[in-house]
C-alpha cells in the first residue's frame, strides 16, 4: 500500500491537470455520474454534436449536460452498428497513457477515476456510473496492443445482465483467434455445478472523452469478454463474509497461487512443505495473524496427511480436510481444457468456507487451453508444445494427462512439483480415487459434457459474436490475435474478409474437434481404470516427496490423522512439527520475515 500511494497520487495529479481544461464539464460530470436511487444517470463529458447511429438528428449537448443512460447508445459513432452489448469507458479527459499498468507486472495496485456506460445490456438495464479503472492481467511489451482492463463500481451494480457486483474484468483476448477459450472454459466448469465467473461478450470503446467516439480504429477496441472478477459474494465465491469478530477457524478464505508471482498488498504464506506452493491470501483482504496462522496450519496439515501413510483412509485421510467431489470436478475440468498447466500452478485458487473443507477453484485463465498453447515452463513447450508424449503428452495435444507431466522430472526443471498437480498425483495412487474419478467422469460425459452439448454451445455463441469478430479483426492485425497460426493468404483471395471468415470457421471447428477428441481420450483412460489399470500414470512421486512423506510418517503418523479425526474439518491450531512441517504456526505468526506483506 505504501508503494502504491505515490504513483496513484501522481496519476491522480496527472488526471487532475488534464481535467482542469474541462473543469466545468468534469465537475458537473463527477457529480451527476453518481448513481442516485432508481434510474442511473450517465454523465455527459463531451462537448458538441455527436453522431446518432439511427440516422436521426445529431444530438447537441451543452457542456455538462446530463443525459440518461440511453445517451450511451447515442454516442456510438455513425458507421458502427452491432447487435452485441456495447461498453463505453471514458477517462474523462485524462490521457489514455495514464491508465495504470497491470498490478501483476508493476507490483502496484493503482487505478484512475473514469466512467462507464452500457448500450444494449442484455437485461435492458443500461446504466452509466463513475468507476475506478486500470489495466489488468499480464502481457509482454511486444504484445501490448490488445489489453485487458479492470472496472470497479462503487456502489456495486449489475453489469451487462450479470448479478450485482463491484469488481469486473474486461478481457481482451489474446492468442485465441475466436476469442472463445475463456468463455468456453468457464462454461464447461459451470456445467459441472461449480461456480465459475459469469461472462458476457461485448464490444468496447475506450476514450479520453475529448472528442466524439472514433471507429473503426482509435477508440474502438473490438470484442471483449466482460467477466466477474473472483471475489467473495453471494453470486461469486459464496463463502461467509469476513467480519471483524472472526478469527482463524471462523473465517473463510480465497487463496491464490500464481507460480511465484506476487500481488501488492496481499499476504504471502511461506512455501508448503511438500509442493512448495506459496499461496497469497486474496480473501480476507487484510487477514489477521490469527487467520494467517490458521489457514497456513490447515494447508500444512492437509499436505502432511496427503503425503502421510494414511492419506487414502476415508476417515483419517485427506478427504477429512478437502472435498473429494469438488477436487474431482476441478481435476477433470483442468484435464479437459489443459490450460497450459495454469490450473495447477500458474493461476490456481483454493477457497475455504468457515468450518468447511478445502475447495479447489474457481478456475481462471483458460485462454491457452484447448490445444492453443504450449505448457510453459515444461520442457519441450518451445517446439510448438509438441512432445513425444512419454509422460503426459504436451499441453496442446488432446492426448496425455497434464497432471502427470512432471512424472518425467527432466521435463519440469523450473517447477519440479508442478503445483497442485503433485497433490493429484498422490490422490491418484489411491485406487478408490481413480474409481471415483472414473465414476464422476462418466456422469459428466453422459450428462453435461456430451459432444452434442459442446458442439451446440460453441456453434451458437460463435454465431452471436461473428460480426463483432470481423470488426475486431479489422481493428487488430489478425496475426497479432494468434501468433501461433498466422493467416496464410489463400491463392486468388483478394479481400481480408474472406480470410478472416475462413479463420473464424476453422477456429470454431478446431475448438469443438479438440474438446471432443480430448473427452474421447479421457474416456479411454477411464475405461482402462475400470479394468484395474493406473490410467496412464506411473504412480510415482518425486523421491524427495516420498522421503519427506516417510519422515512425516515417523514424526506424526499417529498424531496427524488422530488430530484430524478428533477435530473434523478444523485442524489443530498448531499442527505437529516434523521434518515435512518445519515450523509450527506459532513461530510463523510471530517470527520475523516469515510473512511477507508485499510492497
Ligand atoms: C501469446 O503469444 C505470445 C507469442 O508467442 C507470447 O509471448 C505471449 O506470452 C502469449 N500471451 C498469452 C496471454 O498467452
Ligand atoms: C467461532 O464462532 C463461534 C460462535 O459462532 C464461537 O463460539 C467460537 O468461539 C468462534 N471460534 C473462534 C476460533 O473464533
Ligand atoms: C463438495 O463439493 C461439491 C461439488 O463442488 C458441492 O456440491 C458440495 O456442496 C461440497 N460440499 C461441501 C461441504 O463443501
Ligand atoms: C522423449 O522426450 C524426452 C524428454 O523431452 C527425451 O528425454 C526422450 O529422449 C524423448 N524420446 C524420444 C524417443 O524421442
Amino acid at each position: 500500500m505504501a508503494a502504491a500511494a505515490p504513483l496513484s497520487s501522481r496519476l491522480a495529479r496527472a488526471g487532475a491537470q488534464a481535467a482542469l481544461l474541462l473543469a466545468l464539464v468534469l465537475l458537473a460530470c463527477q457529480a451527476l455520474a453518481a448513481p442516485e436511487g432508481g434510474a442511473r444517470r450517465l454523465a455527459k463529458h463531451k462537448q458538441g454534436a455527436v453522431a446518432d447511429p439511427s440516422g436521426g438528428a445529431a444530438t447537441a449537448a451543452a457542456p455538462g449536460a446530463e443525459v440518461s443512460a440511453a445517451g450511451c447508445c447515442a454516442q456510438l459513432p455513425a458507421g458502427f452498428s452491432s447487435t452485441r452489448p456495447v461498453v463505453v469507458i471514458s477517462t474523462q479527459g485524462a490521457p489514455l497513457s495514464s491508465i495504470p499498468k497491470p498490478q501483476i507486472e508493476t507490483g502496484v495496485k493503482a487505478k484512475i477515476p473514469a466512467s462507464v456506460c452500457t448500450c444494449r445490456s442484455p437485461d435492458g438495464q443500461d446504466f452509466g456510473a463513475p468507476i475506478q479503472f486500470s489495466e489488468r492481467g499480464s502481457h509482454s511489451e511486444d504484445w501490448d496492443q490488445v489489453r485487458s482492463y479492470s472496472v470497479d463500481l462503487s456502489p456495486s451494480h449489475s453489469f451487462l445482465g450479470m448479478p450485482k457486483g463491484s469488481s469486473w474484468a474486461l478481457y481482451g483476448w489474446q492468442n485465441d483467434t475466436g476469442g472463445l477459450h475463456d468463455w468456453f472454459g468457464f462454461e464447461l466448469y459451470r456445467w459441472t455445478g461449480n461456480y465459475a465467473p459469469r461472462t458476457q461478450y461485448c464490444e468496447l470503446f475506450l476514450t479520453d472523452g475529448l472528442q466524439p467516439l472514433r471507429y473503426p480504429s482509435d477508440d474502438y477496441l473490438g470484442l471483449y469478454l466482460a467477466m466477474e472478477h473472483l471475489g467473495q459474494g453471494k453470486h461469486r465465491v459464496d463463502i461467509k463474509k469476513d467480519s471483524a469478530a472472526d478469527s482463524g477457524a471462523n473465517s473463510s478464505y480465497i487463496l491464490d497461487n500464481e507460480h511465484g508471482k506476487t500481488k501488492q498488498g496481499l499476504v504471502e504464506l511461506p512455501p508448503l512443505p511438500f509442493s512448495k506452493i506459496q499461496y497469497m491470501i486474496e480473501y480476507p483482504s487484510k487477514p489477521s495473524q490469527d487467520q494467517q496462522g490458521y489457514i497456513l496450519g490447515y494447508l500444512r496439515q492437509f499436505e502432511d496427511v496427503l503425503f502421510g501413510p494414511s492419506f487414502a483412509d476415508p476417515a483419517a485421510g485427506w478427504r477429512q480436510l478437502a472435498n473429494q467431489t469438488n477436487a474431482l470436478d476441478y481435476f477433470l475440468f483442468e484435464e479437459l481444457v489443459k490450460s497450459n498447466n495454469n490450473g495447477y500452478r500458474g493461476s490456481q485458487r483454493l477457497t475455504k468456507d468457515a468450518g468447511g473443507p478445502l475447495l479447489f477453484g474457481p478456475p481462471w485463465d483458460t485462454n491457452d487451453g484447448f490445444g492453443q498453447c504450449c505448457g510453459f515452463p515444461v520442457e519441450g513447450y518451445q517446439n510448438g508444445g509438441q512432445s513425444n508424449g512419454t509422460s503426459g503428452g504436451s499441453a496442446i495435444s488432446p492426448q496425455g494427462w497434464s497432471f502427470t507431466i512432471c512424472e518425467q522430472q527432466e521435463r519440469c526443471v523450473q517447477d519440479p512439483m508442478g503445483g497442485v498437480a503433485l497433490w493429484y498425483r498422490r490422490m491418484w495412487q489411491d485406487p478408490a480415487f481413480r474409481a471415483a474419478a472414473a465414476q464422476r467422469f462418466a456422469q459428466l460425459r453422459g450428462g453435461v459434457w456430451t459432444d452434442a452439448a459442446i458442439g451446440q454451445a460453441v456453434t451458437s455463441i460463435a454465431a452471436t459474436i461473428h460480426d463483432a469478430l470481423l470488426r475486431t479483426f479489422q481493428r487488430w492485425p489478425v496475426d497479432l490475435l494468434n501468433p501461433y497460426a498466422p493467416p496464410q493468404p489463400t491463392p486468388g483471395e483478394t479481400a481480408g474478409v474472406m480470410q478472416r471468415e475462413a479463420q473464424i470457421q476453422a477456429t470454431v471447428g478446431k475448438l469443438i474437434q479438440w474438446t471432443t477428441t480430448r473427452l474421447a481420450w479421457m474416456a479411454d483412460q477411464f475405461a482402462s481404470i475400470a479394468l484395474g489399470g493406473a490410467g496412464g500414470s506411473t504412480l510415482q512421486l518425486p523421491p524427495s516427496v516420498v522421503a519427506a512423506g516417510a519422515s512425516t510418517a515417523t514424526a506424526s503418523s499417529a498424531a496427524a490423522p488422530a488430530a484430524v479425526a478428533a477435530t473434523g474439518n478444523a485442524p489443530a491450531a498448531a499442527p505437529a512439527s516434523g521434518p515435512g512441517n518445519p515450523s509450527p504456526v506459532s513461530s510463523f505468526a510471530s517470527g520475523p520475515g516469515t510473512v511477507a506483506l508485499l510492497g
